[in-house]
């Protein structure tokens, strides 16, 4: 029987630091701000965007709202972007996903300054990502290790994309191994699985990425010491695609006509298999948002830092 991660505890831990970061900042008059861009009224999206407000307010982070109609042409959400990034109130930025099908993602994404890409979805932060210049953030909690990283670093390194990070972060609560431990991520999208498993990949998992065209997908799955799935799939994985003692992290969302939310994988069947699982709810989606505000005040600290190296000492 699987000992069940509790995201919500974790979450909780994380808002708490942040939220002393941010009052240690305003101490200094700084504010820290975050922009939400949500374009249309999608569901998720818009419980996903309530949900950031929320949590915003709790931990003193300001929070500007951007809401364009489903109709806007990229140029208004480009214009928007541009305002953002030279909006000194606002330390990032994060973009609700999907936008509407006619716009294309990618351009809006690479507009925003890396400085402000909080979510690390733009082509510079992905590519730090993959050339290991922001891997450090996975090795090392707390800001200030970070800045006094960066006093020696040429370039300043990127954000990490929420979701991955927390799940990163969900392990090493539990003080689960990574090092040396196979990893099968399900999953290869550009905000979920490609970066989480490049970040196992840091941590020197082995790592094995299966997706929709994975012919035999438990012959992967059975192998591995670590189970991460992204796949909006419901009851993807099941108990007997799981190895005995695995440890499974489910990150799929999905709501069912009645409102509940499950994952990606069957829960039932699976706790039986594992020796830690995460819930849906109440496992990876809390940490995601706690992530999502770290890496907002991180940005604010940072800003500040450049700007007068000798305040934050
Ligand atoms: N908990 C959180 O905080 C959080 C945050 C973000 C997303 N999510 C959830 O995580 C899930 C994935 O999100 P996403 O943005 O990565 O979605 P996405 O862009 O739709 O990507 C889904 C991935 O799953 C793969 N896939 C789909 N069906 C599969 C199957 N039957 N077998 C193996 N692989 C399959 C796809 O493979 P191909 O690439 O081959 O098409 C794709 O790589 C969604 O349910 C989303 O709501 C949760």
């Amino acid at each position: 029987m699987a000992f069940i991660m509790d995201g919500r505890r974790l979450a909780e831990e994380i808002k708490a630091r942040v939220k002393e970061d941010v009052e240690r900042l305003n101490e200094f008059g700084i504010d820290v701000g975050l922009g939400l861009l949500l374009v249309g009224e999608s569901a998720a999206s818009l419980q996903y965007y309530n949900a950031t407000l929320r949590a915003c307010k709790k931990v003193g982070i300001t929070a500007y709202q951007f809401r364009l109609s489903e109709n806007s042409s990229i140029n208004e959400i480009l214009n928007v972007v541009h305002d953002i990034n030279r909006d000194e109130r606002i330390n990032g930025l994060l973009v609700l996903f999907p936008l509407p099908k006619k716009i294309n993602a990618r351009r809006v994404v690479n507009e925003i300054v890396p400085e402000k890409d909080i979510d690390g979805l733009g082509s510079i932060s992905v590519g730090r990502l993959a050339a290991d210049e922001s891997t450090f953030q996975i090795f090392k909690e707390g800001y200030y290790e970070v800045l006094n990283e960066c006093k020696f670093m040429p370039s300043v390194s990127s954000f990490l994309p929420c979701t991955p990070f927390g799940v990163i972060r969900l392990l090493e609560y539990y003080n689960i191994d990574i090092k040396g431990k196979h990893a099968v991520v399900v999953g290869k999208s550009l905000a979920v699985g490609k970066p989480l498993s490049l970040m196992l990949l840091a941590k020197e998992a082995t790592v094995t990425v299966c997706h929709k065209s994975t012919h035999d997908l438990a012959h992967f799955t059975r192998q591995a010491d670590i189970i991460c799935s992204a796949t909006g799939v419901r009851g993807l994985i099941k108990g007997d695609m799981v190895k005995e003692g695995a440890v499974v992290v489910d990150i799929g969302i999905n709501v069912l006509e009645d409102g509940s939310i499950v994952g990606d994988v069957d829960f039932e069947s699976v706790k039986e298999k594992a020796s830690y699982i995460t819930p849906v709810p109440g496992g990876v989606g809390p940490v995601t948002i706690a992530m999502l505000l770290e890496n907002t005040v991180r940005s604010a600290q940072r800003t500040e830092f450049l700007k007068s190296p000798f305040m934050l000492e």
